[in-house]
């Protein structure tokens, strides 16, 4: 049995201040006591939400990382640095990440190997463009994402590897895929993790779901056997909407 994983990506969002709050408002409300959960917030907000979250069943996330130890590289902080500041997941090469940072396959790569090395668990981002699903070429372009992300990667290490399927035009958009587009990706790509390292690790792996994922579709998209889990933008930035979230297994149907 695969254990299923829900993720806050705060994206820009939320000082230290407002990311104690949250912990703070978000903690009572959670009924869901099997899933994992982890909090993503901006990386200057990362020990405030560590410290809140203490106590709790919780984790926490970085949203990036460099792949080198330490060094010259202004403005950036390492896989290292992430667990000393108490994190167990990091999120890496999510399609803003791609779009607007000029991150590649290639550093994808780098950074999962990074991450994997210290024993975080790595969040890798996957998705196709919207003019790349209207070509026909979803398929062809989730291969490649994967196909280059594991390179050199031994199935020992990947045990931890997590990967979401985030469809760049399902994300803010409020345009969700329909879980049988979610599943069907998510099929493709597991076939590539077996290729890439090996049928048993990709028959474990843990796979996430996400785009525009919100409590109205959160629990039709739970209900695939495909989807192990979700990656909540905007609305996991308000506790309400969040912990509607996160209690998907008692949500009235
Ligand atoms: P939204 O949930 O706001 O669409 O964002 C999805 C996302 O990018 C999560 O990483």
């Amino acid at each position: 049995m695969r254990t299923n994983l829900l993720v806050a990506n705060w994206k820009m969002y939320k000082t230290p201040a407002q990311a104690a709050e949250f912990v703070r408002e978000f903690l009572p409300k959670i009924s869901n006591k099997s899933d994992e959960i982890v909090i993503c917030p901006p990386a200057i907000s990362i020990p405030a939400t560590v410290t809140a979250l203490e106590g709790s069943r919780l984790g926490a996330g970085a949203q990036n990382l460099h792949w080198e130890k330490e060094g010259a590289f202004t403005g950036e902080i390492s896989a290292p640095m992430i667990v000393a500041a108490g994190c167990s997941h990091v999120i890496i090469g999510h399609s803003e990440r791609r779009q607007y940072f000029g991150e590649t396959d290639t550093t994808v790569n780098k950074k999962l190997r990074a991450a994997l090395d210290v024993g975080l668990t790595p969040i890798v981002c996957v998705g196709e463009l919207l003019e790349e699903r209207e070509a026909g070429i979803t398929d062809d372009v989730l291969r490649r994402q994967c196909s280059i992300a594991f390179r050199e990667i031994s199935g020992e290490q990947a045990r931890k590897l997590t990967i979401a399927y985030e469809p760049v035009w399902a994300i803010g958009t409020g345009r969700t895929a329909t879980p049988q587009i979610a599943a069907e990706a998510h099929a493709t790509i597991r076939a590539e993790v077996a290729k890439a390292l090996g049928d048993e690790l990709a028959q474990k792996l843990c796979m996430l779901y996400g785009g525009s994922v919100k409590p109205e579709n959160i629990v039709e998209l739970m209900a695939e056997e495909e989807i192990n889990g979700a990656l909540v933008g905007g609305a996991s930035l308000d506790p309400k909407s969040f912990a509607a979230i996160v209690n998907y297994r008692s949500a009235k149907a």
